[in-house]
């Protein structure tokens, strides 16, 4: 591609602008298996270099490895970029395979500190409450990320994997600038309730996993045996055993798709999400994850393909026949409270 940058998009009503695609860093040192740290790095600079600034990680990568190793960078990079993390998953110490969702006020308050030091930057642009306790009402939850707002600890609030009804309860309390949920060709729960919501109230949408955690490339095409044993992919019940092979079929169309752009799958899995947002009228950053720069360059290139009426109508479809859940256990996702 071309090294001119890519559009800007303002991350709702009250929020920084952006490069309208974000970088997911998650993959860098958690979940997807080993990593090249110096690819990675590079991948990083080059993503600024295309005008990706939407930086997303958070504690619970890697009991906050992932900020660590990030932290460089940023602060290398502090006025160019928007620095995005979240806290909720808890891990307890004595069982550190585990992860129990916290949003009370004393765990709020320790993870913003810790997150702040990993970092080793003086405030947090954008800070997710990245799951939803339900044992605790999401006004007093946002109410405390609200004081971190006024304590210049943080500059704008999202929330990762909420209803519409939390959005709008949490809106009632502070501005937020973005809901980040999963949304894909093959991920769409959230066109229920949590999407037009957005949309009428002016918060932004940052979608996470828009490549369908690589599945929509083509690059692998059954976890059980093209990813590594402790790939987290290897639990999600839609890339393994028969499901597997059930929706690799469904990706013909975004082949044929890709095909007349002259562009890859991930391209046109890109491409939907940013044209399904506006057909809702939401502004939205995906934040594809990527530890390589040919990759990043790759996605970046997305932004440009405009789909037709008739490409979308080829698309819709998909969604509706995927064989499995997007995670084995769905009440760690809105969809299981909408
Ligand atoms: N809020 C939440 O609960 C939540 C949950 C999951 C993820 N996230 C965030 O969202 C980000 C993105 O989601 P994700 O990483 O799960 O899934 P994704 O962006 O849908 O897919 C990432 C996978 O696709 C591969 N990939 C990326 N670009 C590619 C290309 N052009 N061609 C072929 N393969 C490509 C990556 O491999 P390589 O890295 O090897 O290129 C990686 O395995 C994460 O990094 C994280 O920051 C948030």
């Amino acid at each position: 591609m071309t090294d001119s940058k890519i559009a800007k998009v303002r991350l709702g009503a009250d929020g920084p602008e952006v490069g309208a695609q974000g970088l997911g860093c998650m993959g860098m040192s958690f979940a997807y298996g080993p990593t090249d740290a110096d690819e990675a790095r590079a991948t990083l600079e080059r993503a600024l270099e295309l005008g990706v600034t939407l930086f997303d990680t958070a504690d619970a990568y890697g009991q906050g490895e992932n900020e660590r190793f990030l932290s460089p960078f940023f602060k290398a990079h502090r006025d160019e970029l928007v620095i995005a993390t979240k806290f909720a998953l808890s891990i307890p110490p004595d069982n550190p395979t585990t992860r129990v969702v916290r949003n009370d006020a004393p765990y709020i308050r320790q993870a913003v500190e810790a997150s702040l030091k990993r970092l080793d930057v003086d405030v947090i642009d954008l800070y997710y409450m990245h799951r939803r306790d339900v044992k605790i009402p999401i006004e007093e939850t946002v109410g405390v990320m609200s004081e971190l707002v006024r304590e210049g600890k943080v500059k704008h609030l999202g929330l990762s994997e909420v209803t519409g009804g939390e959005l709008r309860a949490a809106q009632a309390v502070h501005p937020i600038t973005a809901v980040q949920s999963e949304w894909s060709l093959f991920s769409r729960d959230i066109e229920a309730g949590v999407v037009p919501t957005a949309g009428e109230l002016g918060v932004a949408l940052v979608p996470y996993s828009p490549l369908g955690r690589g599945f929509l490339t083509g690059s692998f095409a059954n976890a059980d045996t093209d990813l590594t044993a402790t790939d987290f992919r290897r639990q999600q019940p839609r890339f393994t055993g028969d499901n597997a092979a059930v929706n690799a079929a469904l990706l013909e169309p975004v082949r044929e798709i890709a095909g007349a752009h002259g562009a890859s799958l991930g391209q046109i899995a890109l491409a939907w999400v940013q044209r399904q947002a506006a057909s809702y009228g939401v502004a939205a950053v995906p934040i594809p994850g990527t530890r390589r720069r040919g990759r990043v360059e790759e996605n970046a290139a997305a932004t440009r393909i405009v789909l037709g009426d008739e490409e979308m109508a080829l698309l819709e479809p998909i969604a509706s026949k995927v064989a499995g859940e997007r995670y084995a256990d769905m009440s760690f996702s809105s969809a299981g409270r909408e």
